[in-house]
């Protein structure tokens, strides 16, 4: 159990210039964010120029019959004119946007600045819209963390176009799903991506992925690397040579508050990834706001040096979406954009970085910091770390070694740690503590964020209050919130509002202690958290049974030193399959190359029968507590229809791949 004795003040160089400097500012306003829940967020509006204003701030239910969510409608604006024309027009566009840190040191870096941006976005906008995209198209981006990414992104938006981002470590048959399911025919890529010194042949997966989606009608390709491509005459595209005859000036679409800006796939515990679909104006402010206090940011003033931000996620995650793309930059940040790996050339590479760019507040993953950990403390004292005011966590529950070597290791013990918890569907920060007054804990992602209200239940949906465990559900609407499953309003109601009606379900559970601090206990339902990846076992377990040798077959996920999360398999094999160390370093391959590297099994174990209840269920919970080597923790398994298969799963328990 977690010390929860163990309180950190916030940084006091924080709290100095702090924008929430006090609990008592915070727990005012968020009093008046919930109680006063229209003023407050029509206030928070005026942080981004709206074309014209909106009429209404919100209208939503969570009722199942009648679920729908809608913020500042009537509003008409543009999230690229946002997060870059502004800055631009109103004679900031010298600043600096991104500094580009590239896969190997020295190898391309540079600096972009906002009128660089403009520049950019404007001319990609026209090279899609030459080819025809406009309002409402979608186009799937499948790129590396280059700054190609980005632009492709916000030129979407600029044009109205719906953008879903496919993270680029996913195979071609993932990447073909996704294309699919959302109709989109146009899609962006690079020849190749870069990553720890290789190369990843993402043109290659692209056009893999294209031989089961006649629909796409172009590829529109970055000359990255220069490695060679094969080509489609009439699809395929070079973004260097087209954009040489695209016009340079390209005005901003006005959009609706309400229309899709992005579509993100994310899984969960049944079935395909699902298109979780964002719109315009909530999603912009929600970021926008969330970014400026939860890292309490402040960009340049009256000459001073302004602060420079750094999230080391991809922009194929949420993540990089909120926390690169839209949040920081219409919050005119100017920020570290970063190709590399944290472990490459070596495990000193973030503090080298941060030591160059002088970087203040630093956003990462608990996975990164515990292999980090594992590495060591030198390569961190390698690097001058004094610029750091704020260190973010976010993608899983951090364990709290992880937490305190992070504060005071790479923090030196004067920077705040703020521990995040949020998810694809919440568009940004939900519990956190704002890094200028909450008392931190580490492992604890302490209160709520402005407009949140959330709630401890039972599991028959039993409101729990005060200190309490149980199921972590989110009791009215706040403007980053997904709006629906791209053309499945159905799926969206059925995940998310069925099980407690009337409130958002978030498949967390959690524990509120004594003082009101949350502490999220992880997924109760069948989603893995891999290094802060979510995958459905579900999926995991589709891909194993295309394997002609596999007849069924059962993930669970196990407990996992630097992961968070290990994938542990259960296969039986058909009539005549060898149960050999080769078949199981073939599932594995399998895996990986039908999902992606993220998804590789960490244990495969071969079984005779899997424990299923007389109706034919599978036990998770058995195989869970097999896994996590707990024989002794198997509880009732009466209800088996045969109760000898758990003997054997248990003799035959793997410990290794
Ligand atoms: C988990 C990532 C504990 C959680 C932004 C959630 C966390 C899922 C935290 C969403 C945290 C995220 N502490 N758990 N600070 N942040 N999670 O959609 O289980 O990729 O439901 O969004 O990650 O993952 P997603």
């Amino acid at each position: 159990m977690p010390d929860e004795r163990a309180v950190y003040p916030p940084a006091p160089a924080v709290q100095a210039r702090a924008f929430v400097p006090s609990m008592a500012d915070y727990e005012a306003t968020y009093r008046r964010s919930v109680e006063d829940s229209d003023a407050f967020w029509a206030e928070q509006a005026g942080r981004l120029d709206w074309v014209t204003p909106f009429e209404t701030v919100q209208d939503w239910s969570f009722e199942p019959g009648d679920v729908h969510i809608k913020w500042y409608e009537g509003g008409v604006l543009n999230a690229c004119y946002n997060a870059v024309d502004r800055h631009v027009e109103a004679g900031r566009g010298g600043r600096t946007a991104f500094l580009f840190e590239p896969d190997t040191p020295g190898d391309g870096d540079r600096t972009i600045t906002y009128s660089d941006v403009h520049a950019e976005v404007q001319r990609l906008a026209n090279v899609l819209r030459d080819r025809g995209v406009g309002r409402g198209d979608r186009v799937t981006i499948y790129l590396p963390m280059i700054p190609e990414a980005a632009y492709a992104m916000l030129a979407c938006a600029r044009i109205g176009a719906i953008f879903s981002v496919v993270f680029a470590g996913f195979s071609p048959s993932a990447l073909a799903s996704r294309i699919e399911d959302c109709d989109s025919d146009f899609v962006i890529t690079a020849d190749e991506g870069r990553r720890a010194g290789r190369r990843i042949a993402l043109k290659a997966n692209v056009d893999a992925a294209l031989r089961g989606c006649p629909g796409v009608r172009h590829v529109l390709v970055v000359r990255h690397t220069g490695g060679d491509v094969a080509w489609t005459e009439g699809r395929d595209v070079w973004l260097d040579e087209a954009r040489e005859t695209a016009a340079a000036a390209c005005p901003c679409e006005p959009m609706g508050a309400e229309d899709p800006l992005f579509v993100l796939y994310t899984s969960g515990s049944t079935g395909t990834p699902k298109g979780v679909v964002h719109t315009t104006g909530g999603y912009c402010v929600w970021t926008s706001l969330t970014h400026e206090l939860t890292f309490d940011y402040h960009a340049v003033e009256g000459g001073a040096a302004g602060d420079v931000f750094w999230c080391t996620a991809d922009v194929g995650w949420i993540t990089g979406h909120s926390y690169i793309v839209f949040g920081p930059m219409i919050n005119g940040a100017t920020q570290v954009f970063f190709e590399g790996t944290p472990t490459y050339p070596d495990a000193g590479r973030f503090w080298e970085v941060v030591e160059k760019h002088r970087v203040t507040q630093f956003y990462t993953a608990p996975t990164a910091i515990r292999a980090l950990m594992a590495k060591g403390d030198e390569p961190v004292m390698r690097s001058d770390r004094s610029s750091l005011k704020v260190l973010g966590t976010v993608g899983e529950p951090i364990n709290p070694e992880a937490w305190r070597w992070y504060h005071e290791v790479v923090g030196e013990g004067r920077c705040s740690v703020v521990d995040t918890w949020w998810q694809t569907e919440t568009g940004g920060h939900m519990l956190t503590p704002l890094p200028g007054a909450t008392p931190e804990k580490p492992g604890s992602a302490t209160r709520p964020f402005f407009g949140v209200v959330p709630e401890v239940l039972s599991p028959d949906g039993e409101r729990l209050d005060g200190e309490a465990e149980g199921l972590l559900v989110i009791a009215r609407s706040w403007p980053g919130q997904a709006r629906t499953v791209y053309r499945n309003h159905d799926r969206f109601v059925n995940t998310y509002f069925t099980a407690f009606p009337g409130r958002y379900f978030t498949g967390d559970g959690c524990r509120r202690d004594a003082d009101g601090d949350y502490w999220i206990t992880g997924r109760v339902d069948d989603v893995l958290n891999v290094s802060g990846h979510r995958m459905g076992t579900a999926e995991v377990e589709s891909a194993l049974v295309l394997h002609e040798a596999v007849a069924e077959a059962a993930v669970v996920g196990v407990p996992h030193d630097i992961k968070g999360q290990g994938i542990y398999v259960y296969v039986t094999l058909v009539e005549g399959a060898d149960a050999t160390d080769a078949l199981r370093d073939e599932l594995r391959r399998h895996v990986r190359a039908t999902i992606g590297p993220i998804a590789t099994p960490d244990f495969v174990q071969f079984a005779p029968g899997l424990p299923k209840t007389r109706s034919g269920k599978i036990m998770r919970r058995i195989l869970r507590k097999i896994g996590e080597n707990a024989p002794d923790q198997l509880g009732d398994t009466s209800t088996l229809a045969d109760p000898d298969v758990v003997a054997s799963l248990v003799q035959n328990r793997r410990n290794q791949p």
